[in-house]
């Protein structure tokens, strides 16, 4: 009998496979990490061959791991960094260009032209998404524009268009040989070419933005049976899709309008779960799908998104080297007692929530003879901390729902400095859960619900218990202090342009 259900977890700088059992462990894991891809600042590149070897590989090792075989395997699901956008040719399978990354800001002029009639909410009613560089839409435009060849092929329904999410499972269920060309509503959702309340491909976006209908995949829900998985999973069913921060809140089983969880990945995002309508955003946040399990009603949400958090972390290794490896951030930070009086806005994309601001670019502030690189570190992480904070209070605003605790997950909320941080500048204790994989877990969960493996969510809920919490203990008057340093930050960070 199959015990478990597989989840690969297709993120922005590694792919996973992980096994779960029904209790929601992890029984097997295996990872591995792709190039990021830099031509030019402001672009962000993935080799999408790379990406799918990649899953493959970590396929077999977390199989081979625990000696599993597909037979093992009750069902998998598919969970993967949103936005990040690619095409394909569908009689080869060649991908026609690298994929553009959720993080890439070249089709920025395009955003500002399309922003001067309407202004850059002009789309937010249809889509809850305000024009921004961040979604696939108009990187789509991009490469049909700038791919010789590409715009015609697509029109033509011979090139494909897709997430990465479409790309794996076009690939997992025979590719050139008859793969499903889908998606599901969460990542059609981050493409501003969906309509929030039909769940369909807008034609007046599509001749908006100038693509063509016959390139695009078909929209399914969160959680059926997409199809069997071909190579060594042959045979399971692949039943669960959503993009990773919908699959981190089902993964956390924030199924309650109201409950909300944060995830500190590359970037960081909070979603919080609004119910069966989409909620409109006056404060800078997304409206977007939450998940819709088969055929049971469409949940929303919205989300704060953030672009650097961890990421901020691998351009102090990667790129200034005070680091030797993640994990030493914390002991760095810990090595001083405070920031210094430093402060740094990670606006390597321009700022994300609630600014929505392109031309904001990266500062470090506030440095004297005194600062050191423990307080760089400890500046660094105060500053996934102050971003959180002011999404936080973006939500309360558009919600009138005051957070009571926050869920967290993600490879940062190890960082224990962090965790205590958070829950001091927002002064709402933050909770870390025994599985911190909420990502591959909910991925996992979509597809154990619809091949019923798992029998509703309540199970699901039964399942998530509490490793640790921290409850907020710093002054008021010093949280006030720090809180109004970072606003002045970001308005310098904002006003980089002039
Ligand atoms: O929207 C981008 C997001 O899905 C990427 O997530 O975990 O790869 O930073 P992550």
């Amino acid at each position: 009998m199959a015990n478990y259900v597989g989840a690969i977890d297709q993120g922005t700088t590694s792919s996973r496979f992980i096994v779960f059992d029904r209790a929601g462990n992890i029984v097997s894991v295996a990872q591995k990490e792709h190039a990021q891809i830099y031509p030019k600042p402001g672009y962000v590149e993935h080799d999408p061959l790379e990406i799918w070897r990649n899953t493959q590989e970590v396929v077999d090792k977390a199989l081979e791991k625990k000696g599993l075989t597909a037979r093992d395997l009750a069902a998998i699901g598919i969970t993967n960094q949103r936005e990040t956008t690619l095409i394909w040719d569908k009689r080869t399978g060649a991908p026609l260009h690298n994929a553009l990354v959720w993080q890439d800001t070249r089709v920025d002029p395009i955003v500002q032209d399309l922003a001067k009639e309407g202004g850059p909410d002009r789309l937010r009613s249809k889509t809850g998404l305000p024009l921004a560089s961040y979604f696939s839409g108009l990187k789509l435009r991009w490469l049909l524009d700038n791919v010789p060849g590409a715009r015609a092929k697509a029109e033509a329904g011979d090139v494909l268009f897709g997430n990465i999410d479409t790309w794996l499972v076009w690939n997992l269920t025979g590719g050139p040989a008859g793969g499903r060309h889908i998606t599901d509503v969460t990542n059609a959702s981050r493409t501003q070419l969906m309509n929030l309340h039909s769940l369909t491909w807008d034609e007046e976006i599509l001749n908006l933005f100038e693509i063509p209908k016959a390139c695009l995949p078909t929209i399914l829900s969160s959680s059926e049976v997409y199809g069997d998985a071909s190579g060594v999973l042959a045979g399971v069913p692949i039943a669960g899709i959503l993009g990773d921060q919908q699959a981190a809140l089902v993964g956390q089983t924030c199924f309650q309008p109201g409950e909300a969880k944060n995830t500190y990945g590359t970037g960081c995002f909070m979603l919080m779960n609004t119910g069966e309508k989409p909620y409109p955003s006056t404060c800078g946040l997304l409206t977007t799908v939450g998940y819709r399990f088969g055929t049971a009603k469409t949940v929303y949400a919205l989300e704060g998104s953030i672009a650097i958090a961890g990421a901020l972390v691998q351009w102090l290794r990667d790129n200034l080297g005070i680091i030797g490896s993640s994990t030493d951030i914390e002991p760095l930070a810990r090595s001083v007692e405070d920031n210094g009086g430093v402060t740094i806005v990670p606006a390597f994309s321009g700022l994300f929530a609630p600014h929505w601001n392109a031309d904001a670019r990266g500062l470090i502030g506030g440095l004297t003879r005194f600062v050191t690189k423990g307080h760089i570190a400890r500046a660094a992480l105060e500053a996934t901390a102050f971003q959180t904070r002011e999404v936080l209070d973006a939500m309360a605003k558009d919600t009138g729902i005051a957070v009571k605790e926050l869920r967290t997950d993600g490879g940062m909320v190890i960082n224990e400095l962090l965790m205590q941080f958070q829950a001091d500048v927002l002064n709402v204790p933050v909770i870390r859960p025994q599985v911190i994989e909420t990502t591959a877990l909910g991925a996992a969960y979509a597809a154990g619900l619809a091949t019923g493996f798992w029998t509703g969510t309540d199970e699901l809920e039964r399942n998530w218990a509490v490793d640790k919490r921290w409850k907020p203990s710093m002054e008021a008057a010093r949280r006030d202090r720090l809180n109004a340093e970072w606003t002045k930050a970001v308005a310098r960070s904002l006003d980089w342009a002039g």
